[in-house]
């Protein structure tokens, strides 16, 4: 068996595969949110390891069968999440600031004024935005008193939730993190496959607290005997999108998943070239592998289930997400309405900050129906917009898409998802790609599974063909993109 660990932001999870990647048991614990002022999200470095082990265990005995069993562990976590702890004692010496922090905008402008943006760019892949770990990391150590002395003397280490999973579960032993978890942090310099000096002196960050950065198919060490009865070796690691891409098995340059949860994460796979995005995405690591390291560009949309959860909590036109197809299906079409949930602004590919959400297109015979048709229509124009950049910025064109989240259970949803997009959705049979994408690459490291093998485990369960007319999802997207622009910039109003 393999057993994955699926550190993630809401939640610490661990589920044990068998060897035909058929999941046997898991163990699941929800985390501590802590939100200390308006901006900040931080949770408990002891809490994320103790959930995280307990979820391990729980898996493990579930599963009836003895620790000696499990072959290998992979991890995946939520990503950018940063925290620094003290290397003697293992204390945290502050809480993790959550990827969704916005604490550190301010630097983040402070360094787009120094000119920074396109040498971060040209060497990270990232635009320079609080979401990544650097700033922080640096955040850390100037607000605990003595922290950055303590950490340029190397009695402090630093990382993202891999690094600080690998080195409990390692005993102390490994202080490292994968090159997908790296390429999240503001500081990893993706042509050369190096922390980048000038960054880390730029960004105020001692390399004595970095993790050493190893391929995400690799060796992370062993967990200690003392936490499962049997020693188990560390056979993979790398971020939860990136995972959720791999559990999709999407191997081959040009596929592409979607994750539709709060928001939507758009990967795709670029294969060994590292593509520079002229069109508002991040260029990033899917995976380090042997010695070649494999791109994808990504492009995250902030709202997407989100909305539906603000038809049913704000509007209370459904009873809950489940009732949106329903609803929906109520009418034929969404008769001219348009919804743009642009709630927090828009993320990719438009990153306007200051647009808001509008609703486009009401007459008198607008009803309910509509609006639930129109929002989770939204998801899937989104949606387009993204792979639309992708597909400009990879110069190929998309070869099908994979879902995973919550809203692929929705049918009229995944359909005008194909109808929009004009290629195929592809929804897969197991609804854990992130867990399974850990579990398939430690799996692969370990010589359990050839990579022929992997293709056949995540099968299609349903695909959806577009069967919309050529002229008519042109038009209809037209009309969205209108929409679109009219909401850019409302808030300066
Ligand atoms: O970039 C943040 C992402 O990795 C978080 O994913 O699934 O933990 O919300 P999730």
């Amino acid at each position: 068996m393999i057993l994955s660990l699926d550190q993630g932001t809401t939640s610490s999870r661990a589920i044990l595969f068998d060897q035909e990647a058929g999941m046997v048991s898991q163990g699941q614990y929800e985390i501590r949110q802590s939100f200390p002022r308006p901006g900040w999200v931080e949770h408990d470095p002891d809490q994320i390891w103790e959930t995280q082990l307990a979820a391990a265990r729980e898996a493990i005995s579930e599963s009836g069968r003895p620790a000696a069993e499990v072959s290998a562990i992979g991890i995946t976590n939520q990503r950018e999440t940063a925290l620094v702890w003290d290397k003697a004692t293992g204390r945290p010496i502050y809480p993790a600031i959550v990827w969704q922090d916005r604490r550190t905008a301010g630097q983040c402008e402070e360094l787009k004024g120094r000119g920074l943006a396109d040498t971060i760019a040209a060497k990270t892949g990232l635009v320079v935005d609080a979401y990544f770990s650097a700033t922080k990391l640096a955040w850390i150590l100037d607000h605990v008193p003595g922290a950055r002395a303590r950490a340029e003397q190397g009695e402090l280490l630093g990382g993202t939730i891999d690094a600080w999973l690998i080195w409990k579960l390692t005993g102390g032993a490994v202080h490292a993190t994968d090159v997908t978890n790296a390429s999240r942090t503001m500081l990893y310099n993706l042509h050369e496959r190096r922390w980048d000096e000038e960054l880390m002196e730029e960004l105020r960050i001692p390399r004595a607290i970095l993790p050493e950065v190893r391929m995400s198919g690799g060796d992370f060490g062993t967990a200690g005997s003392e936490w499962f009865g049997e020693e188990i070796p560390i056979r993979s690691v790398l971020g939860d999108q990136q995972a959720a891409l791999f559990g999709h098995t999407c191997l081959e340059a040009g596929s592409a998943k979607n994750t539709y949860g709060t928001g939507c994460f758009i990967l795709m796979n670029t294969g060994n070239e590292a593509v520079a995005s002229s069109h508002g995405l991040l260029t990033t690591v899917a995976w380090g592998m042997g010695d070649e390291l494999y791109y994808a560009l990504e492009g995250s949309v902030f709202v997407a289930g989100a909305a539906v959860q603000w038809l049913h909590e704000g509007l209370g036109l459904i009873e809950g997400p489940a009732d949106s197809e329903e609803k929906a299906g109520e009418v034929e079409d969404s008769e001219g309405v348009v919804v743009v949930p642009a709630f927090t602004g828009l993320g990719a590919p438009y990153w306007d900050m200051y647009a808001r959400g509008a609703v486009f297109g009401l007459t008198r015979g607008t009803t309910a129906g509509h609006l639930v048709r129109a929002t989770l229509e939204s998801l899937a124009f989104q949606s387009r917009d993204v792979i639309g950049a992708m597909e400009k910025d990879a110069g190929m064109p998309l070869t099908g898409l994979r879902v995973d989240g919550g809203a692929v259970r929705n049918d009229l949803l995944m359909q005008f998802q194909a109808d929009i997009l004009g290629s195929e959705v592809t929804r897969t049979m197991y609804a854990e790609t992130t867990a399974l994408g850990a579990a398939l690459l430690a799996g692969l490291t370990s010589g359990v599974w050839t990579r022929e093998q992997l293709e056949s485990f995540n099968k299609a369960e349903k695909i959806f063909a577009p069967s919309m007319e050529a002229e008519e999802r042109e038009r209809r997207y037209h009309a969205w993109q209108d929409a679109v622009s009219r909401t850019m910039g409302w808030e300066k109003h």
